[in-house]
């Protein structure tokens, strides 16, 4: 196997995007990162999505965005896997690399949630569940969420105000993200008075509904090193069953622990050596449960490091570090990509005011449905 390296990246500022089609996000993201790692042609392109079909009626994408990018001919694929769908463009991505089928590959993610309504959305959400024995029950993505949190605060009598520090330190680092959906920082009180969604998941503990695309351009070390943003020193995956009531233990994602093993052998690190980890927080409960799995906090225990000392970029794991899924946005098959994208400014030492000091190793998961589809990706600087 080769080793991939990071040539370039490129992302849109996340929101709502009522000027620009699915193809034009894709577009912006795609010509940013070719720019960046300049080059004018690329072997493959895989589109990270998950509602095009469900939202705009358009699937397809591989074949459209290559075209619209202007490069017909290519081999071009769409890559599902729900909200993890970036990361899994991603991981084909890396995967085409280093077994020498492709040298130079481009992974976008891209999703366009803005244009239907509400309810459109939210049923298109519950895809990445259970549909036979969740979904036809009456419940929404944010509802199974909602279970979960209310069963981690009843086993570790957690309060609902200690998952504060998440949203605060997420709102905080967004402010200084020009991508990032939310511009502005919020209080823990302001954490505590939001409206409610699915209790205990208050608006301020839940990732917005948004548009956005996010792209990188990945390459052998062989052929490119000199032009390396960052070393991939890890990819993994690993599935868990859809329905949360299958679960081995609902309070434990195991997917999570297997896809983070995974990484963390193939990178040879231990969290110890893990300087910023961009991790899945849809919802605050999967903040907690994250850090659990990563090997960051004991069972039970996730939920307690929402603290600056913790999980701020000063921390002992800086966590959603340009905002996070809570703040910069959860365009969902986009936000792996996303996530990969601010990693890579972390290493390079190019982000801003949230910039951690020293980064050289840093960890994005990016997670389909509520713990099925676990996608690892660790990087080096170089
Ligand atoms: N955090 C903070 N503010 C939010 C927000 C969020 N997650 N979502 C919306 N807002 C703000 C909007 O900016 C808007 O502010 P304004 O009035 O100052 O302009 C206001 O709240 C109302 O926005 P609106 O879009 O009408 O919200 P909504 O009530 O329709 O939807 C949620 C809010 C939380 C229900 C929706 O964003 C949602 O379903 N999120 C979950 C998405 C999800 O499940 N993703 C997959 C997870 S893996």
């Amino acid at each position: 196997m080769r080793d991939v390296i990071i040539i370039g990246i490129g992302q849109t500022p996340v929101g709502e995007h009522w000027e620009k089609s699915l193809r034009h996000l894709a577009h912006d993201a795609i010509m940013a990162a070719m720019a960046d790692a300049r080059i004018e042609h690329a072997d493959a392109l895989y589109v990270g999505n998950m509602l095009s079909g469900e939202l705009t009626g358009q699937e397809h994408l591989g074949a459209l965005i290559a075209d619209f990018v202007g490069l017909r001919g290519i081999e071009a694929l769409k890559v599902e896997a729900a909200c993890g769908s970036g990361a899994a463009a991603v991981r084909v991505g890396v995967m085409a690399v280093a077994s020498g089928l492709h040298d130079v590959v481009i992974a976008c993610g891209v999703e366009k949630m803005t244009d239907t309504s509400a309810a459109v959305t939210t049923s298109g959400l519950a895809t990445a569940a259970d549909q036979e024995y969740e979904v036809s029950q009456g419940i929404s993505f944010v509802g199974l969420n909602a279970l979960l949190m209310r069963r981690y605060m009843y086993e570790y009598g957690v309060r609902k105000e200690e998952f504060a520090g998440f949203t605060v330190n997420a709102h905080r680092n967004a402010a200084h993200n020009p991508y990032a959906m939310f511009q502005s920082p919020i209080t823990a009180e302001t954490y505590v008075k939001a409206g409610m969604i699915a209790d205990p998941i208050n608006l301020m503990d839940s990732s917005p509904v948004c548009d956005g695309a996010a792209c990188v351009v990945l390459a052998p070390a062989e052929l490119l090193g000199g032009r390396a943003k960052a070393r991939v020193l890890a990819s993994a995956v690993a599935i868990d069953c859809l329905a949360v009531h299958d679960r081995r233990d609902p309070l434990v994602l195991d997917a999570a622990v297997a896809s983070t093993q995974k990484a963390y052998a193939q990178a040879r690190v231990t969290p110890a050596d893990i300087s910023v980890f961009e991790l899945h927080d849809a919802f605050s409960i999967m903040s907690a449960l994250s850090l659990e799995a990563a090997g960051f906090a004991p069972r039970g225990q996730g939920a307690r490091m929402a603290t600056d000392g913790e999980i701020g970029i000063r921390g002992r794991v800086p966590i959603s570090t340009m905002g996070g899924l809570k703040a910069r946005g959860h365009p969902v098959g986009a936000t792996g990509v996303y996530q990969i994208v601010e990693v890579v400014q972390q290493l390079m030492g190019q982000a801003g005011q949230n910039q951690v000091p020293g980064a050289n190793i840093g960890m994005a998961q990016n997670i389909g449905g509520s713990g099925a589809t676990v996608i690892t990706h660790i990087l080096a600087g170089v």
